[in-house]
């Protein structure tokens, strides 16, 4: 499959409608994605920005051969290393050895780090621009954006902006532009992917914007290499980055709790009702973490002005699901939101301690410095300190 979308652009990448984990295991994606490749043609020049995944390398250079002779590539863009992206790049390039691939000096690294071959690199720097002959690429790095190789390029005349995987969304589907498919679930799913992969860079995110928007470039479309392509208000993406950049929630709490015999359940449920108590127009999102999607987790603690977490005390530590939620929210530095903890025990009892030290480490602000533990299933006075921990939490998100 290809399709035209100008004159001088066609897309030549993969819908991969199969795809369901992305980074081997570690981020879902409930609807698919794409691997999104352009071929651009100048009065003079061809140039190919980035390819498809390995595994569809192959049908990839096939479906290129049916729309151009490959010899007639002249330049390859390679925005960004990661083999989502670099993935066809061996087999291209074993059909057009010596073609130039124009890429970051970090992507040189990447590149040659993960396929060991010795490509005819062109490493390039923000402002550089190569000609097509009626118009050119003007290249824009974005270190950490999000690897240190990752590149933008802009195409002149057409005024389209290639920012790779910034924009971009899981989202396979055949409408490929914004305004024809479901604003919900694109929306869902951009939101997704700005969670759990580029919150850890929001303030290189914020400077990036600055940048390019300090160039003064018209904006017709912005084409990313996942998911659909931006043509109607393309810059509606821009603001939402701008907003979840900032230190982004939503008038919400989520309440995160695993749980081995449904004590440490009823006391989330506890929780859940002081809060609604307190503030009833807040909204609470309960979810078990080891039976719900983590990603997805993850997206609604990134929506929330805190996180409510609560586990069990098992081998003096606290249920696996947790602990791995916890660190995965340390490594992606979400700015400005607080948490609290509680969890049932039967001896011990050190879960509610450890969690608020995890939550604390991952830079939440504890809104109660103690949180509440309940020995075995939360009786009566259990609940009620759990209600009043859940006000507690109501209230200081008013
Ligand atoms: Fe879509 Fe960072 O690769």
């Amino acid at each position: 499959m290809s399709f035209k979308i100008n004159d001088n652009v066609t897309w030549v990448g993969k819908i991969d409608w199969e795809l369901r984990k992305f980074h081997g295991e570690e981020l879902s994606a409930h609807r698919g994605s794409s691997y999104n490749s352009y071929l651009v043609r100048g009065s003079e020049k061809t140039a190919l920005i980035d390819t498809v995944w390995r595994p569809f390398a192959g049908e990839f250079v096939e479906n290129l051969k049916k729309e151009i002779d490959l010899k007639e590539i002249d330049y390859i863009i390679a925005n960004h290393g990661e083999v989502d992206h670099s993935g066809a790049l061996p087999e291209l390039l074993r059909e057009i050895p010596g073609t130039p691939v124009y890429c970051s000096g970090a992507a040189v690294k990447s590149l040659k780090g993960q396929y060991h071959q010795e490509w005819n690199f062109k490493p390039v720097k923000t402002g550089d621009k190569l000609s097509l002959g009626d118009r050119e690429l003007v290249f824009v790095e974005a270190k950490m954006l999000h690897w240190p190789d990752s590149m933008f390029c802009y195409l002149t005349e057409n005024n389209i902006l290639f920012p790779n995987d910034a924009f971009g969304q899981h989202y396979a589907s055949e409408l490929m532009y914004n305004d024809l498919v479901d604003q919900c679930e694109l929306f869902q799913e951009a939101i997704k992917y700005y969670a759990n992969i580029l919150t850890p860079f929001s303030k290189l995110v914020t400077a990036k914007i600055k940048e390019v928007v300090g160039m003064n470039l018209p904006v017709e479309m912005i084409c990313p290499s996942h998911g659909i392509l931006w043509r109607d208000d393309p810059l509606q993406i821009v603001n939402k980055y701008m907003e979840w950049a900032d230190a982004y929630s939503e008038h919400q709490v989520t309440i995160v709790y695993d749980t081995m015999w449904d004590g440490t359940r009823k006391a989330a449920e506890a929780v859940s009702a002081g809060i609604k108590e307190a503030d009833g127009s807040l909204g609470v999102k309960l979810y078990n973490a080891a039976r719900s999607d983590t990603n997805d987790i993850v997206t609604e603690i990134f929506k929330s002005k805190a996180v409510v977490v609560g586990s069990p005390t098992i081998n003096k530590g606290v249920l696996h699901s947790i602990a791995s939620l916890l660190d995965m929210a340390k490594g992606l530095k979400f700015q400005d939101k607080k948490g609290a903890a509680f969890g049932c025990y039967g001896w011990s009892g050190e879960s509610v301690k450890l969690i608020n030290g995890l939550l604390e480490e991952a830079g939440f602000e504890l809104i109660n410095k103690e949180g509440v533990r309940c020995m075995w299933n939360p009786d009566q006075d259990a609940v009620a300190a759990l209600k009043a921990l859940g006000k507690e939490v109501g209230s200081a998100l008013a």
